[in-house]
């Protein structure tokens, strides 16, 4: 079983529009599958899973879309309360938060403080986030913290680097899935996605069930994972 699942939630904007409706209709019937998601991944014991909710370049949407998107944000967070306490779910943020809306960051560090002693899932929602951003900031900090000196350049590793990204609290994805049939990574987890298997799957994200998780599961354990090795070696 994955440790950590990370999901692009692709298609609302297209489930809507194919159905008539406006796109916003999509984001509203995806957070019934986020719902879905986040229940199985509590079900199965997988300890972590990010949700890729709002990048930096969403900002760009029409502002009716980015206000739209921002209370259901709020409004979902706190109607999920009694989810994340039945399934004993721990809320956790990723992204440059500092940009959300001040209700919306409310909402958001009362149901993250809330939460905080829960001991099952991490669902780690990315929020303004973008995996360049990310890196970025991390760069900036270690460059801070060297020229204060609290930091050699030539102590510098992996580890140093992944404890200054916001991700540092969680281990690596082991799988990602991407919906809506698209096959890209737009600037999700670039670091942190180095060894993950990659999973796409063409359904609309509204549409996107248990079953489908299921699926993308079995899928990523019949993959050999070698992380560079042979598989004479992993034998
Ligand atoms: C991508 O679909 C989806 C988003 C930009 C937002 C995802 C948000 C939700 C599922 C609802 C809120 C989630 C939480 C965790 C509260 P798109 O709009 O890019 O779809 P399109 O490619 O079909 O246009």
């Amino acid at each position: 079983m994955p440790s950590h699942i990370a999901i692009i939630m692709d298609g609302n904007g297209r489930w809507a529009m194919s159905k008539g409706l406006e796109r916003i209709s999509g984001h509203n019937t995806g957070v019934e599958s986020v719902r879905r998601v986040a229940e199985a991944c509590s079900e199965l014991g997988i300890g972590n899973l990010t949700l890729y909710a709002f990048s930096t370049e969403n900002w760009n949407r029409p502002k009716h879309e980015v206000d739209a998107l921002m209370e259901l944000l709020v409004r979902t967070i706190s109607g999920e309360m009694k989810t994340f306490i039945d399934n004993n779910i721990s809320l956790r943020a990723i992204g440059d938060l500092d940009q959300l809306p001040p209700a919306c960051r409310e909402e958001l560090d009362a149901a993250i403080d809330k939460t905080s002693l829960h001991t099952g899932l991490n669902l780690i929602l990315a929020l303004s986030y973008s995996a360049r951003w990310d890196i970025l900031n991390a760069t900036k900090n270690i460059a801070a913290d060297a020229a204060k000196g609290d930091l050699q350049p030539s102590d510098i590793n992996e580890n140093t680097f992944k404890s200054y990204l916001s991700t540092a609290p969680f281990p690596d994805p082991e799988l990602l899935i991407r919906t809506s049939g698209e096959h890209r990574i737009s600037n999700f987890l670039l670091w942190e996605l180095a060894y993950t298997e990659l999973y796409f799957c063409d359904k609309l994200w509204p549409d996107f069930e248990k079953d489908d998780l299921y699926l993308s599961i079995l899928d990523y354990q019949k993959r050999e994972r070698r992380f560079g090795l042979t598989s004479e070696q992993l034998r």
